[in-house]
Order: structure tokens, then sequence, then C-alpha cells
């Protein structure tokens, strides 16, 4: 299907994007390789950033091993927190500091990572804590120049965080989910072992999955560079600058490798071979979304996560409530797609057949239908809650949800039509329940 419509020129839109990406070595048993490639990187003593319950599998143990065995000082840092906030940043930064690290790697999901990013960021460049922190909550300054060298292992398929120059984190004055964003924040190397995949247990697989199926489809439908306005300077060009012709290729291939294997790799925890796939998905959808950005459902998610009262799903730590971040982005999903399929319908009707939707007899008109009926088809299947209602929002909450999201304009801003405080709120309604 041709989408080459998408970057018609407009005017006082920008005319270039960006190709940016790290170096990422993909394999099974590459963590292994950690030493070598910290070494190569003239790192001599190394902060290895993880988490408690990381610990007790063997990832961890691998890496350190292989560090040591290149005869680096390594010193570890466990307690990073899952959904870390502004003071677990700052402890975090702290540790840093004190230990006059040259170098950084971090074993584990998105928090472990964005907290190893931020860790790297405050100890290069001491600052205030909300000098990097986005605008309007902080300052947005950009760091005066390249982080200390950072190597990323991700241990789940989802996050992404290895390929992105995004650090997100609960600001706990404000009770708002904010982050940092630049371009410097990007590990220099990721290591992505898709060996880390065969002992996530299984909603853990599932809310992960749906996390990169949105990375994608958010980042494919995303508004494109072309109708961006120009930027002041090429230095000042946004990361999420938009759907272009370089993150497409990423959020196509991980689309379709989640029609093929995304049933398979949460219902059945013995095959391995779908699970292996999805952690490339991720890579893939990683390399897009840090390039063109996500859009509505993730805005949403902030809140919907940041709310949240009593939800305690399986296979996640019990000792307080938590929506996974990929469940709290896959419950806004199919109202979201349902609303901007008008904007690019064409984009909307391929990604459906690629997340393994019949299109053969579809015309444009059906396709907020069709994407929406395939994710909620791919939910249900899978076990993910039953939209906001699933988590434990009801009507009343909308109000209190739409609050919460209207603030993330970086992030509404990158939708393919404009999204009003009240066409939220109405995103909100059609997403409390879909069965
Ligand atoms: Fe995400």
């Amino acid at each position: 299907m041709s989408c080459c419509h998408y970057y018609a020129p407009t005017e006082g839109g920008d005319a270039a994007f960006s190709v940016d990406t790290n170096a990422i070595t993909f394999g099974k048993g590459c963590l292994a390789e950690a030493g070598d490639h910290a070494k190569s990187l003239g790192i001599s003593r190394i902060a290895l950033f993880t988490d408690r319950a990381l610990a007790a599998f063997p990832h961890v143990d691998n890496v350190k091993v292989s560090l040591l065995n290149s005869g680096l000082d390594v010193v570890v840092y466990d307690e990073t927190r899952v959904e870390p906030t502004d003071q677990s940043f700052k402890s975090a930064s702290q540790f840093a500091v004190e230990g006059k690290f040259d170098g950084f790697i971090s074993v584990g999901g998105g928090s472990v990572i964005d907290t190893c990013k931020a860790a790297n960021l405050y100890s290069s460049y001491p600052a205030d804590f909300l000098t990097y922190v986005n605008a309007p909550i902080g300052e947005g300054q950009q760091p005066a120049g390249p982080l200390k060298p950072h190597i990323a292992c991700p241990t789940t398929s989802g996050t992404g965080s290895e390929c992105t120059g995004i650090a997100v984190f609960d600001l706990l004055e404000m009770k708002a989910k904010t982050g940092i964003v630049s371009r410097h924040l990007r590990p220099t190397q990721a290591l992505v072992d898709p060996l880390c995949t065969h002992t996530m247990p299984k909603n853990v697989i599932a809310a992960s999955a749906f996390d990169v199926l949105s990375h994608a489809l958010e980042s494919y439908t995303a508004r494109p560079y072309t109708q961006r306005a120009v930027p002041g300077t090429p230095s000042a060009r946004p990361m999420s600058q938009g759907a272009n012709p370089w993150s497409d290729i990423g959020c196509r291939e991980s689309l379709q490798i989640l029609g093929i294997y995304i049933k398979r790799a949460v219902n059945d925890s013995n095959d391995t071979e779908a699970r292996e796939q999805l952690m490339w998905a991720a890579t893939l959808a990683g390399i897009a979304f840090g390039n063109a950005g996500v859009h509505v459902p993730h805005g949403m998610a902030y809140s919907v996560a940041g709310l949240i009262k009593n939800f305690r799903p399986d296979g996640y730590p019990t000792d307080e409530p938590i929506c996974p971040h990929g469940m709290s982005v896959i419950v806004n999903a199919p109202s979201v797609f349902k609303h901007t399929a008008a904007a690019c319908p064409d984009r909307h009707l391929a990604a459906a057949g690629w997340l393994g939707a019949d299109t053969r007899d579809a015309g444009e008109e059906d396709a907020a239908e069709i994407i929406s009926k395939q994710i909620i088809h791919l939910m249900r299947t899978t076990n993910m809650p039953n939209g906001i209602s699933g988590v434990g929002y009801s009507t009343d909450d909308i109000s209190a949800l739409t609050a919460g999201a209207f603030p993330q304009q970086r992030l509404l801003q990158n939708a393919p039509c404009t999204i009003t405080e009240e066409s939220l709120a109405g995103l909100f309604e059609q997403a409390v329940s879909y069965w």
C-alpha cells in the first residue's frame, strides 16, 4: 500500500527528517558480550543498574561476570524502582556522582534503563533536578554535550527504552508523570538478548507486547514530519519528529511480527520462538518511536497509570496498586485509533492487515472499525483488561483522567488530528469498556 502522499510538503513545514539510532547488538546470549563492548567504549569503572527482583535471574550475573572477566571495576546499584520517581532518580544520581564512574550499564526493564539514563545525565552535567525536565513542569534544557557511555540491556520485550532518548518518572509533589527528553540520553549501545523473554510471566509478556504494538501503530499514524514546523536551527529538530519514511520501516515490520506471534507468545510459555520474535519487534518499534514519537494512547496512559486505585495484576509486585505501562496504553488504543483513522485511513487499514485482520474487501471508510476491532480481538485473546473499566475506572473518573492527560501536549500534538480537551474526554469515554 502506497503512503507516499503522506509526506507531501506543506507551507512552513519541515523538509527533512533525521535518522538517529544507537549501536544495537541483537541475539541469543549477547549479554555475555557486555565486557568487550564496555572495554571498547573506554570504560574502566562501571555502574551496573538493575533492580532487586531481577537479581534472582541469571541475566544480571551474566553481565557482571562478563564485565569482571574484561577487567572492569563493577559496582552494582539495585535500588531502582518500578515506576521511578523524581526521588528515585535523585538517589540514583547521587550514587552515580559519588561513585566516580566512567561508564554505565543497565540490565532490566524500562524503569531500570530510564533510571540509569537519569543517573548518567545528572552525574555528567550536575544541575538542579528540574533543569532538564520537560517544560512546562521543568525548564526543558538540553545537557551541554554527550553523556558518559551507557550500555542498555533490556530484559523485557516492550519498552524500547534501550533505543530512545527518553526517561519517564513520577514527579511526586505534583502527582504527575513527566520525563526528560534529549538525544544525549539515548544509550550508546544496546545489547538485546531474546533469551531474557523465556522467563517472563505470561501477563508481563502480554503487557509488553501491547506496548510494542502501540509504539509501532502510534508512530506509523503520527503526524507526518512535513506538517511539523521547520525548526529554528537543525539541531533543534525534535527527536519525536513525526512519522517519516525511516520510522515507517520499523513500524511495518514490527506490526507484521506482532500479527503472527503475539497470541502464541502470550498463550504458550513454551513457544520460545514466538517470544524471541517479540523481542525483535520491540527493538524495531523502539527504533521507530524513538525517531517518530508516539501520540494519544501514550498521552492518556500517563493519567491511567498515575491515578490507579486498586489494580494489582498477576505477574507484578503486589505491595502497591500498579497499572503496568503496556496495559495503561492499550486500554486506550481501540478508542483512539477508531478516532484517528479518519486522518489517515490507508495507514490504519494497512496496520490492521499486518496485525491479522482480513482487509481484502475493505475500503478506507472501514478503517476505523477494522483497526479498533482487530486490537480488541488481540486484547481479548490475550486476557488484557477490558478498557479503562478493566483497570478500575468508571465514567465518574473521566474528568480527572482528562485533566491528567491533557497537559501531555508533546504527545497529543504528535497525533494526526487535533486533540482538544473535549475530544480527549470523549476518547476516555469510548475507552471505558469494549466488550
Ligand atoms: Fe510505551
